[in-house]
């Protein structure tokens, strides 16, 4: 209650202010034509399907992000930076051949798009192929993306539409094929899971990245000592956060090891609460166009 009348709170007060705003209607640079941000937002998702996107993860430097890129997904977290969200926007969907939720991209749709300035706010549906699961999905992604002069992505939001209904199909989908409860078929694709996460653990991370004493100690960690997750929990410490983060491991184990392990290595971890997720001032980018609303943007940092 106390949560919801601040956020009331916060509503009143952006309404004032917009009243009372005056906008500095500069066109500031840079400005793209609208014919440009669409080609931009097509460049994208033909680099984000298989197997073009496996290209993206190889290499040094993106040819996509810029080095300080900031990006954020709904229902997982904040990622900085190019190498980082390579292997999260690349790297997680670049492998027919692993245990994952929805697969790898084949096919998209833009159903929604408009750009202004270095701004483009798309809605796309990606054909993904769940070779895990045996089917292809649609999935809805909302995003927005703001450019550098030259192109490249300095900052995405992106919204997976519908995804606790996703979930939900993908787990009825299991139950038939087992021929079992929703309770058997959530049992199934924790098994599943678990099970190659441990795989994967075990094979890369060695040494000082390694995360369980052994296999066992793995999976009953995975199968017992943490939660499944709910669709928004992607990024916080349940099964399904550190079933994202086990496809970045075999690119840099020193970094990613640790995320699949108990600790969560900051990103498999209930650090934030419903309202300081929604409340961040994470972006350094206004995602409102020339200079309007600056007094109320509660998004921006600094
Ligand atoms: C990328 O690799 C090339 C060749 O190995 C190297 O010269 C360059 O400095 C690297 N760039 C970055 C940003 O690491
Ligand atoms: C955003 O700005 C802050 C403060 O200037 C800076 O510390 C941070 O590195 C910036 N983030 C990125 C991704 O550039
Ligand atoms: C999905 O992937 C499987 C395994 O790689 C492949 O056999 C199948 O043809 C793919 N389906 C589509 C629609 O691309
Ligand atoms: C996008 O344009 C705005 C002006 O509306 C500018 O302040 C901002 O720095 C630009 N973003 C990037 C990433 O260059
Ligand atoms: C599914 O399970 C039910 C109840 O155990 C059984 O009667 C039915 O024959 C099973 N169907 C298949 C296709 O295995």
């Amino acid at each position: 209650m106390q949560m919801f009348s601040t956020l009331l709170g916060l509503a009143t007060l952006s309404c004032i202010s917009t009243a009372s705003a005056t906008a500095t209607n500069t066109l500031a640079k840079p400005a793209f034509t609208y014919d440009q941000l669409w080609n931009f937002q097509i460049a994208f998702w033909d680099s984000f399907l298989y197997p073009e996107n496996v290209k993206q993860v190889k290499g040094n430097e993106s040819t996509v992000f810029t080095p300080e890129t900031q990006g954020r997904v709904d229902i997982t977290r904040t990622f900085d930076g190019d190498e980082l969200n390579r292997e999260y926007i690349y790297g997680l969907f670049s492998d027919p051949s692993t245990v994952s939720l929805v697969g790898v991209p084949i096919a998209y749709h833009i159903t929604q798009f408009v750009g202004n300035n270095n701004i483009t706010s798309a809605t796309t549906v990606v054909t993904f192929n769940s070779t895990t699961f045996g089917v292809t999905l649609p999935v809805t992604i909302d995003t927005w993306i703001q450019y550098n002069a030259d192109g490249k992505i300095a900052s995405y939001d992106a919204t997976f539409r519908w995804f606790g209904y996703l979930l939900d199909t993908l787990l009825e989908g299991v139950a038939e094929k087992i021929n079992g409860t929703s309770e058997k078929a959530l049992a199934y694709v924790t098994d599943t899971l678990a099970k190659s996460i441990c795989a994967t653990s075990t094979s890369h991370c060695k040494g000082e990245n390694q995360q369980y004493d052994d296999s066992d100690a793995c999976y009953k960690y995975l199968t017992e000592k943490t939660r499944f997750g709910q669709p928004h929990e992607l990024g916080r410490n349940t099964l399904l956060c550190r079933s994202i983060h086990e496809h970045m491991v075999q690119y840099r184990p020193e970094v990613h090891c640790e995320h699949i392990g108990p600790t969560g290595g900051g990103y498999c971890v209930d650090d934030m609460t419903y309202g300081q997720t929604v409340l961040q001032k994470y972006f350094n980018h206004s995602w409102i166009p020339y200079g309007y609303g600056q007094d109320q943007n509660i998004w921006v940092a600094n």
